[in-house]
């Protein structure tokens, strides 16, 4: 048995005295993409912002690995430099650093905290332009502010730019399809398929059952209530679509 790339062992979490997670089980072997499809507030963004290392949120029991790694006493940044990267469902804004600036930085941390050296100016703007040019990224807005201004689909395409550059071996992507064109959503899912690879894993948390005709997942999770009560192929996500969470939460009460 190869070590998975993410496991998730009983994982309870609390925020402000109240539970949100309760008892996540979740493994995800290397080379797979998982899917989480579950009801507005069954703590979905909760259990990516876990497992990213966002504060505030309170562990009481359960184990989180990556690659056999325990990381749940690590700093976000370690996390990141360890391979994971999770795009948020809402991107943060950050005024004043330039988005150019801001992935510069973003990578050169990883390196530097992976023992390597810096990345050269003419390497970095030959992969950031080669990258932006596959997610319609142009050079105006990489001069802009990160997210200052950014229409919801530009902050996505941001978001997908940094995976494509940092390459995480664990990416985390929380609604990225949400308030996507068309034309955007397949640029984005194009992407994502590129960073395919069997030494890395994906975990794609959706509402919907578009997104996974692009990014076709390898197993679909469904979420309620603060942990995973069913998991499937693909063709649970179409199953949801035609007869929503109603089963699903039954058979989790039971
Ligand atoms: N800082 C906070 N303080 C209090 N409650 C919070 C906080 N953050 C999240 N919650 C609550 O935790 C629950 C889960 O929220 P979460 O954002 O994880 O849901 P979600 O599954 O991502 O939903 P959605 O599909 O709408 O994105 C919600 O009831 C939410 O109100
Ligand atoms: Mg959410």
């Amino acid at each position: 048995m190869t070590t998975p790339m993410l496991e998730i062992r009983n994982l309870h979490v609390r925020i402000e005295e109240r539970e949100i997670l309760k008892g996540v089980n979740l493994s995800i072997p290397k080379g797979e993409v998982h899917a989480i499809m579950g009801r507005n507030g069954s703590g979905k963004s909760t259990l990516s912002h876990v497992l990213a290392g966002k504060e505030d949120y309170e562990v009481t029991e359960g184990q989180v690995l990556l690659d056999g790694a325990d990381i749940l006493g690590m700093e976000p940044s370690e996390r990141a430099v360890a391979g994971l990267f999770l795009a948020f469902q809402y991107p943060i804004e950050i005024p004043g650093v330039a988005t150019m600036t801001f992935l510069k930085a973003a990578l050169n941390a990883q390196r530097k905290g992976r023992g390597e050296a810096e990345i050269s100016t003419p390497d970095f703007m030959r992969a950031v332009k080669e990258a932006g040019k596959a997610l319609n990224v142009d050079s105006e807005m990489l001069k802009r502010a990160l997210n200052v201004g950014f229409s919801g689909g530009e902050k996505k395409r941001a978001e997908i730019l940094q995976m494509a550059l940092l390459k995480p071996r664990m990416c985390i992507l929380d609604e990225t399809d949400s308030g996507l064109d068309i034309d955007a959503l397949k640029l984005v899912s194009e992407g994502v398929n590129a960073l395919r690879s069997p030494e890395r894993a994906m975990l794609v948390i959706t509402h919907y059952q578009r997104l996974l005709e692009h990014i076709v997942p390898d197993v679909v999770h469904v979420f309620s209530d603060g942990r995973v009560v069913e998991s499937g192929g693909k063709e649970l996500a179409l199953e949801l679509e035609q007869k929503g969470y109603a089963g699903f939460d039954g058979e989790k009460a039971a």
